[in-house]
């Protein structure tokens, strides 16, 4: 029998921004039970409190940094907590995260900017300060970024949120091959989970609230679905910032519910070749026979029930 591989976080130090509740509490808690010392962050003060107060209770070592991500200032905060409380700078997890859904039509600047400014610049700045501290330091580190389905695929009403989404999947592929010297490994997770931001997805919505009452979600939705509680979720974050992992980087990586998935990074589909080069017409004539006859689909496919 091969031997189950160890996770421990021991001496490491792990910053989980939007750690007040939701996914990153449960990032930051699982952080925390394979012995890292976690800086939380979040916007809500009292959210933040209470995280480290069951971090600490359950004889983790957690402290409170309560500070808007977005901006380089807030990123610089939260990497010297960690180096002035813990010595040092080990895991960064950009977690924090809105929505502002819209439809295109709808959406207003501010829109736009606030998801933008606290998932892409969020991300860019809390890596950015988390890179140089880390190169720094020497030793390696783990980026952790946050995904999502509507990244990989789009979603309706969500301009600013899928964008963003997207662009946090790039700047992990990209980031993984600038760090990859320095023994950074970056890479991008990509979770679902009954969480404030979820659970009044309406084909979601009874299946939470009997969660709530204590009943077990049903198998079509922790194993087709890929959906669970945000704890449910948590594993794949100590695992990536484990030295069981030291040689994952540049992926996008699924968990939910009963689910851990590889996904896949936008690839040609298919080609054709003409001599010389292409036409308007020369494309009129072959796009449905050829390049055009399979064309990708587009969205997160909507839950099927057991029986659809
Ligand atoms: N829940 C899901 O199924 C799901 C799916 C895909 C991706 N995600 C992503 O996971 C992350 C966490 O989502 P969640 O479902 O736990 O959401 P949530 O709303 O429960 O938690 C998000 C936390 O981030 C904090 N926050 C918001 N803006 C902040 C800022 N500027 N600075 C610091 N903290 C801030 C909030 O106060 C909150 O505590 C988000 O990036 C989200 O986009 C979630």
């Amino acid at each position: 029998m091969p031997e189950t591989p160890t996770v421990d976080l021991g001496g490491k130090v792990a910053v989980v921004t939007g750690s007040g509740r939701g996914l990153g509490l449960a990032y930051a808690s699982a952080l925390a039970r394979a012995g890292a010392f976690v800086v939380v962050n979040d916007i809500d003060e009292a959210a933040a409190e209470r995280a480290v107060k069951s971090i600490t209770e359950a004889g983790g070592r957690a402290v409170a940094e309560c500070v808007a991500v977005g901006t380089g200032e807030a990123a610089d905060r939260l990497v010297g907590r960690a180096v002035e409380e813990f010595g040092r700078l080990d895991v960064m997890v950009t977690n924090a995260g809105i929505l502002r859904d819209r439809v295109l039509w709808k959406m207003s600047d501010e829109d736009f900017d606030a998801v933008v400014t606290t998932h892409l610049r969020g991300t860019f700045t809390c890596a950015r300060a988390a890179a140089v501290r880390m190169r720094e330091q020497g030793g390696g580190g783990r980026l952790i970024l946050v995904g999502s389905p509507a990244g990989q695929r789009g979603n309706f009403g969500q301009t600013n949120y899928a964008a963003a989404k997207a662009g946090i999947a790039a700047m992990a592929r990209t980031w993984s091959m600038e760090l990859a010297r320095a023994g950074i490994t970056v890479n991008a997770i990509v979770p679902v989970a009954a969480t404030a931001m979820t659970e009044t997805i309406p084909a979601f919505a009874p299946y939470v609230e009997a969660m709530r009452e204590g009943r077990p979600l049903p198998d079509f939705l922790r194993k087709g679905e890929g959906f669970g509680t945000a704890e449910d979720c948590a594993a794949l974050v100590p695992f990536l910032a484990s030295d069981a992992a030291g040689d994952v980087t540049g992926q996008c990586v699924g968990i939910g519910g009963d689910r851990l998935t590889l996904w896949s990074h936008p690839r040609e589909a298919s080609v054709a070749y003409a001599d010389g080069g292409w036409t308007p017409e020369a494309i009129a004539a072959v796009w449905h026979t050829s390049v055009g006859s399979a064309p990708e689909t587009v969205g997160i496919p909507a839950p099927k029930s057991p029986g659809e």
